[in-house]
């Protein structure tokens, strides 16, 4: 593969400083110091409309249509995701929905690194096997690292970075196994 590897990155939070967006940067910086490409792909900026078969056959939102060509361009993906209800929140899956849809398979044969943070104790133990079920439909290749950020309201300094060095060191040695994967 040549080139800088591309990665697209999410967050399964719309809000602006939720933990999940905190994670996913930390993630995004560590990626880039590895010499990826990363597309940090904002799903409240992006204002998906829900899933709708008639939107779909009436002309493409170019909200999708745009979610759709970044998500083309990428790589991989990394994913950092809040746990609702024990499983995977609205916005994110909607997402997924709508790059799932064909033409194409936007997901196939692609590197995924998920990770996710809660204040409670589970750090998204419950939706990560959820969302790997997805993608893993979807044909991607889910990372089997798995980064649980726990009691959120302690585990990030104000400006976002992990405090726990063992945590920082999982995230670090995700990124590294994601960009190694990519760079083939
Ligand atoms: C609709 C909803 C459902 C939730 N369900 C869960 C849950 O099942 N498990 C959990 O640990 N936290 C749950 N939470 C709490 C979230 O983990 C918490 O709000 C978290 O901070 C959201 O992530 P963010 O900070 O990245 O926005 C839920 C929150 C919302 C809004």
């Amino acid at each position: 593969m040549s080139g800088a590897p591309r990665i697209a990155a999410l967050s399964g939070s719309l809000r602006a400083h939720g933990f999940n967006s905190m994670l996913r940067d930390a993630a995004v910086a560590q990626a880039r110091a590895l010499g990826a490409d990363v597309d940090v792909v904002d799903l409240r900026a992006l204002n998906l409309p829900i899933y709708d078969g008639d939107v779909e056959a009436a002309g493409l939102p170019a909200s999708v249509v745009e979610l759709r060509e970044r998500i083309d361009k990428a790589q991989g993906f990394i994913i950092a995701s809040p746990e609702y209800n024990s499983s995977i929140p609205g916005g994110l899956k909607n997402a997924i929905d709508w790059a799932s849809r064909p033409p194409g398979q936007r997901f196939k044969e692609k590197w995924a690194a998920l990770m996710g943070s809660t204040p409670g104790i589970f750090g998204t133990a419950r939706m990560q096997p959820h969302l790997r079920q997805v993608l893993a439909f979807l044909g991607a290749h889910v990372l089997p690292t798995q980064v649980h950020i726990a009691r959120a309201m302690e585990a990030f300094t104000p400006e976002g970075v992990l405090k726990d060095e063992a945590r920082q060191k999982e995230l670090a040695a995700q990124m590294a196994s994601l960009v190694a994967r990519l760079k083939g």
